[in-house]
């Protein structure tokens, strides 16, 4: 943790970038206590000022989450296109509600407002990848390419 702290300089324009790389590099993807005291140390900051900030941002976690995450749009557009039922779709076959991890630790289930992509509504993203144009047939076979994926490697 303080090797990939001490790649900024310690100043307060650096802490979203460290929550970032922080969240990022843990397996579990999330912020613990213990990361947000370490850039709090790092930066002079109160903790509480660092978990305020970071709490502010709808893509920091704060509990741990699975190996993939998946953030299903819930704005307007692609709401209108039918991202309810795809996310209903999701719901289904991952047997989990929004904001739960899967039994296995694979998938976290999330919404997010507009991923910037609405030319490809309903969209949402696995990871770093955009997943666009959804409809809920296509749901299963994504979400069994990735646990092929994660099986072998
Ligand atoms: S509204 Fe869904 S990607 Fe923009």
């Amino acid at each position: 943790m303080q090797r990939l702290l001490g790649r900024y300089p310690p100043a307060r324009e650096h802490l979203l970038e460290m929550l970032h790389d922080l969240q990022d590099q843990n397996p579990q993807h999330y912020l613990s206590d213990d990361a947000m005291a370490a850039v709090a140390s790092y930066l002079g900051l109160a903790l509480s000022d660092v978990r305020g900030t970071a709490s502010f941002y709808s893509m920091f976690s704060f509990a741990p989450r699975g190996r993939h995450i998946i953030r299903i749009c819930a704005s307007p557009p692609c709401q209108l296109l039918g991202a309810t039922t795809v996310l209903q779709k999701l719901i289904d076959v991952l047997g989990i509600a929004v904001g739960e991890t899967t039994t296995d630790g694979l998938f976290t289930l999330e919404t997010t407002s507009c991923l910037g992509v609405c030319g490809v509504a309903p969209a949402m993203m696995i990871d770093d990848e955009v997943y666009g144009n959804l409809a809920p047939e296509g749901i299963e076979a994504v979400i069994e390419k990735i646990r092929r994926e994660d099986e072998a490697s």
